[in-house]
C-alpha cells in the first residue's frame, strides 16, 4: 500500500514524547492530524495502548495509515473535542498521557481546496470536518450582519482594522458575494493602509484566522477539550498542549493555573474554607518553544508553545475516575 501523502512535520517532537510519563500505558491523541507524534509516542512506548481523534477525515486515513503498524492503536475514531466525553464512555479509559496539538496541520493549509490559505486560490470553506459542518466561511461572510462580522474580526483576529474590513466586505457582497480565498485576501489588502502592512506578514493573516475560528468554532472546542482531559487523566498523567496563537494559548495557561491554585477563599481570610485543592502542577512556568534548528527546518514550530500540566499522584475523592473505582 503506497502511503498517502500528508504533507505536516509534527513540532517539538522530541519535547511531547519526552513530557510523556515515564511507563506510560494508555495514551490519547486528541489532534491525530498525520499521527506524527502518535507514532513516535508507539515507538517509546511500544506496550502502550493509543487512541486518538481528529475531526478532519483526511487526517483519519493518514493516521490509520501511518499506524497500522503498531498493535497498541486501539481506537482512531473521527470527533471533535466536544465529542471526547462519549468516546472515552465507550471506550472505558482513562488515561496517562494527552496530548492536544492545537489549530490547523500543514496539510489542511497546504490544500486549496480546504479554504484554509489566503496564499493559494480555492473555495472559503475552512471545515476541518466538511462531512459533519455546515456552514463554511464564504457563508459566514455572506450572512452575517457588519457588526458580527466586525466583531468576529476583533475578538478572533485581535484585527485593528476590523471595523474597515468588515463594511469592505458588507459593501462587497451587496454586488457580488465573495466565494474564494483570494477574493477575500484580496480585499483586505486593499483596505489595510500601506504604512500598517509588516513585511513578510500578509495582511489578512488575522481575518483569516479568525473565520477559521469562528467555523471550527475553535475557543468552545479548547474548553471543551480542557474540561475533558483533567476528568480523564489517570493519578500521575500529564496533559500537553501545543498551541500556536495567544488565543489558544491564553485559555490552556489560564486553566493550568486554576487547577493549581483552585482555592477561592477571599485572599484576606488565614485559612482556606473552600476546600479546593490543587488537581496537580504546571511542569514549566514557561512554555517550552522550537529551537534554532526546529524553526530552519519547519518554519511552522516557530509560533508553537508546549504547556505540560501533571495531575496530581493521588487524586481527592469524586475528582479523578480512577478513585472512583
Ligand atoms: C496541528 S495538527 C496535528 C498534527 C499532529 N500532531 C501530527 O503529528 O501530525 C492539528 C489537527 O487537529 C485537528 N483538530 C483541530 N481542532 C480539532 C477539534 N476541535 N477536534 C478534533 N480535531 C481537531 C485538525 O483537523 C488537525 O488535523
Amino acid at each position: 500500500m503506497s502511503e498517502p501523502c500528508f504533507r505536516h512535520l509534527p513540532v517539538l517532537l522530541a519535547e511531547v514524547v519526552a513530557s510523556a510519563p515515564a511507563n506510560s500505558q494508555n495514551l490519547l491523541d486528541c489532534t491525530l492530524g498525520g499521527a506524527g507524534h502518535s507514532q513516535a509516542l508507539l515507538k517509546k512506548f511500544s506496550k502502550a495502548t493509543l487512541y486518538g481523534i481528529d475531526r478532519d477525515p483526511t487526517a483519519l486515513a493518514a493516521s490509520r495509515h501511518r499506524l497500522a503498524e503498531f498493535p497498541g492503536v486501539t481506537a482512531i475514531e473521527q470527533a471533535s473535542f466536544l465529542e471526547l466525553p462519549y468516546w472515552a464512555e465507550r471506550w472505558n479509559m482513562s488515561f496517562d498521557f494527552i496530548l492536544a496539538d492545537l489549530g490547523m496541520s500543514s496539510e489542511q493549509l497546504a490544500a486549496p481546496e480546504r479554504g484554509f490559505s489566503f496564499l493559494q486560490e480555492g473555495p472559503l470553506d475552512m471545515r476541518m470536518d466538511p462531512f459533519r459542518q455546515v456552514e463554511t466561511a464564504a457563508q459566514i461572510l455572506q450572512q452575517r450582519s457588519e457588526f458580527e462580522i466586525r466583531r468576529l474580526l476583533q475578538t478572533y483576529g485581535e484585527e485593528r482594522f476590523a471595523p474597515q474590513i468588515a463594511r469592505a466586505i458588507v459593501k462587497h457582497r451587496a454586488n457580488a458575494p465573495l466565494v474564494t480565498t483570494t477574493d477575500l485576501a484580496e480585499l483586505v489588502e486593499r483596505v489595510v493602509p500601506r504604512k500598517f502592512q509588516k513585511p513578510n506578514f500578509h495582511p489578512a493573516t488575522q481575518t483569516f484566522q479568525a473565520l477559521r475560528m469562528e467555523v471550527n468554532q475553535e475557543p468552545e472546542e479548547i474548553k471543551a477539550l480542557l474540561d475533558f482531559t483533567i476528568e480523564n487523566l489517570r493519578p500521575g498523567g500529564r496533559l500537553a498542549v501545543i498551541s500556536f496563537h495567544s488565543l489558544e494559548d491564553r485559555p490552556v495557561k489560564q486553566r493550568f493555573r486554576e487547577w493549581e491554585r483552585p482555592c477561592r477563599c477571599p485572599s484576606d481570610l488565614p485559612l482556606c474554607v473552600c476546600g479546593l485543592q490543587a488537581l496537580g502542577v504546571s511542569l514549566q512556568r514557561k512554555p517550552i518553544v522550537a529551537g534554532a534548528e526546529e524553526i530552519e527546518q519547519n518554519p511552522r514550530s516557530r509560533s508553537a508553545r508546549l504547556r505540560v500540566f501533571e495531575r496530581n499522584a493521588v487524586c481527592f475523592p469524586g475528582s479523578d475516575k480512577e478513585s472512583e473505582d
